[in-house]
């Protein structure tokens, strides 16, 4: 049983074939041809923490793929009712594909020790591997080919961060985190990563100035991420000096400008970067659901013959 729940889970080579079936659908979704690859598929999400662009590109893009997808709320019982080896194996006889945001990685890789279907992360404190997919998808289609090109993350060394470096290190892309020391990638994350991507080209400094000098694109995500709210201020004061900002932007002046999203405007990015013509975070939520809808083809066909 193959599950998505870390880009480590997945080869380069099919990394690069998700790409390519997302691509291909996005062209079949933009001439509005038919394209209902998993038609009768039935998609969970089971989500413990908000979302917006993860819940609604995953259910749209089943509903485009001819399947269906259903949100199961507190009431399912997840880690409450029963054990979740109970709570999964069942699932799991319901439907082809789980998709899960939940507080804590484990308990994800919990359930899917268990899972008889696929289980796609859809975010967890420690990975967010579809938000990458989409990211390293947009650099893709703005500048053709991956390899070669250099990415500067700017801030805390979170789970968007944590799951950009594997893809980076998949496609090629050299990949640079600046932020301050106590947020940065811990020693054992990046033996992770010589581990699952050695061929990866990582910098870790301190120096936000020299880390975005030539990059390609300048990414950064919200300093306090969800759950972390009692850390909130000593998280704006040890991130104020990495705000994404006009004057940061003059050092790389034609790299594009990333985020994630939901951005804290004035924190993490000012107005002026996030609503500049270098800024591609619109076209990046919207390649969420394209991206995925290429992962669930990829998972629930290719992947489990
Ligand atoms: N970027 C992202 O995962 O957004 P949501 O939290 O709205 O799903
Ligand atoms: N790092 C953020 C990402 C939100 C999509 C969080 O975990 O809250």
């Amino acid at each position: 049983m193959r599950h998505l729940l870390s880009l480590a889970d997945v080869t380069a080579a099919e990394m690069a074939r998700i790409f390519e079936i997302s691509a291909d659908l996005k062209a079949r979704h933009t001439r509005r041809e038919d394209h209902r690859l998993l038609q009768g598929r039935v998609a969970a999400l089971l989500f413990q923490k908000p979302s917006l662009r993860t819940r609604v590109s995953f259910e749209a893009g089943m509903a485009h793929l001819g399947g269906s997808s259903m949100m199961l709320g507190e009431e399912a019982g997840w880690g409450k009712r029963e054990a979740t080896c109970d709570f999964s194996r069942v699932l799991s006889e319901y439907v082809d594909v789980v998709i899960v945001r939940a507080n804590e990685h484990q308990a994800v890789e919990e359930l899917a020790s268990f899972a008889t279907s696929p289980v796609i992360n859809a975010l967890t404190d420690y990975l967010h591997p579809c938000q990458a997919l989409a990211d390293l998808f947009t650099l893709r289609e703005l500048r053709g080919e991956l390899d070669g090109l250099k990415i500067a993350f700017v801030g805390d060394g979170n789970n968007v961060a944590r799951s950009l470096a594997i893809a980076c290190g998949h496609a090629g892309v050299q990949f640079t985190l600046a932020g301050p020391q106590a947020y940065t990638f811990t020693e054992e994350y990046q033996s992770r990563l010589k581990q699952v991507v050695p061929d990866l080209d990582l910098n870790i400094t301190e120096d936000v100035v020299t880390a975005v000098k030539g990059v390609d694109a300048i990414y950064t995500d919200v300093w306090t991420s969800m759950g972390q709210d009692q850390e909130r201020k000593a998280r704006e004061q040890a991130f104020a000096p990495y705000q994404v900002n006009a004057e940061l932007m003059k050092h790389a002046p034609n790299a594009y400008f990333m985020h994630d999203l939901p951005a804290k405007r004035g924190l993490e990015v000012t107005d002026e970067v996030i609503d500049s013509p270098n800024s591609v975070i619109v076209q990046q939520a919207a390649n969420r659901m394209y991206a995925q809808k290429g992962l669930l083809v990829w998972l629930l066909t290719e992947a489990s013959v």
